[in-house]
């Protein structure tokens, strides 16, 4: 087992943005239809895989985001032909990158860490994301909840990044935009990183890491050297 450490990246609100995918649902609704759709879609997302978590089944991220999309129009009072909800769902692998991501990864890297993405997110969701932002490159290691078929923060998640990795969970740190995302791999014996994209209030369940910063390019200098 190797001591050292390692930075299991989240992918979605941590590297892309779900929420810029409010663009192309601008093409069909009313823009500021469009921004609270894209909002919905994305909490109702998150939502199905908690409540799957809790029920203790199992349905893939693209099954939840699909599910998720129908509601979010429904909520809005808003119908689009299934022909249209496809071309979302497949923009949804089309993500825009976080202009600090590339850099900051980049950086990490040559400081001698080891990267791996980390994510809720099926496998063809995350090959395809990462190829059409380009920033597979920056990783050693690729891993979806979806080998172990349940979804963060589940702490056989965090466990199972952490045996993919193989290192110990406190040689791993999980660094990710999402407050509920860092509760649960801290819970797990994970050290973790959030990067406050939002300038928004941590989750009232848990405190904020030892590692917050607003962008990736921060982390690389927070983290520089071999810091952990
Ligand atoms: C991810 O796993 C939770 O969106 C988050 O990529």
């Amino acid at each position: 087992m190797h001591s050292t450490p390692a930075l299991a990246f989240d992918v979605y609100g941590t590297l892309v943005d779900p929420i810029g995918i409010s663009a192309q649902l601008a093409r069909h609704l009313p823009g500021e239809v469009a921004g609270r759709v894209a909002e919905v879609w994305r909490r109702k997302q998150l939502e199905i895989t908690f409540r799957l978590t809790a029920m203790g089944r199992y349905e893939d991220f693209e099954w939840c985001t699909r599910r998720a999309l129908t509601y979010a129009l429904a909520h809005a009072g808003h119908e689009l032909p299934a022909s249209i909800q496809d071309s979302l769902i497949a923009r949804y692998d089309h993500l825009d990158p976080f202009p600090d991501a590339a850099p900051g990864l980049a950086r990490l890297r040559t400081e001698g860490y080891l990267l791996a993405a980390f994510s809720n997110g099926t496998p063809a969701m995350l090959a395809a994301v990462l190829a059409a932002t380009g920033l597979r490159e920056h990783f050693d290691e690729v891993i979806s909840v979806d080998e172990v078929r349940v979804f963060k923060p589940s702490p056989l998640t965090y466990h199972h990044a952490a045996r993919r990795l193989d290192r110990a969970p406190s040689a791993v740190r999980l660094i990710s935009s999402n407050p509920f995302d860092i509760i649960g791999a801290e819970a797990a014996g994970l050290r973790a990183a959030w990067i406050d994209r939002t300038g928004g209030a941590f989750e009232a369940d848990g405190t904020p890491p030892d590692v917050v910063v607003t962008t990736l390019t921060d982390l690389a200098d927070r983290l520089g050297r071999g810091a952990g």
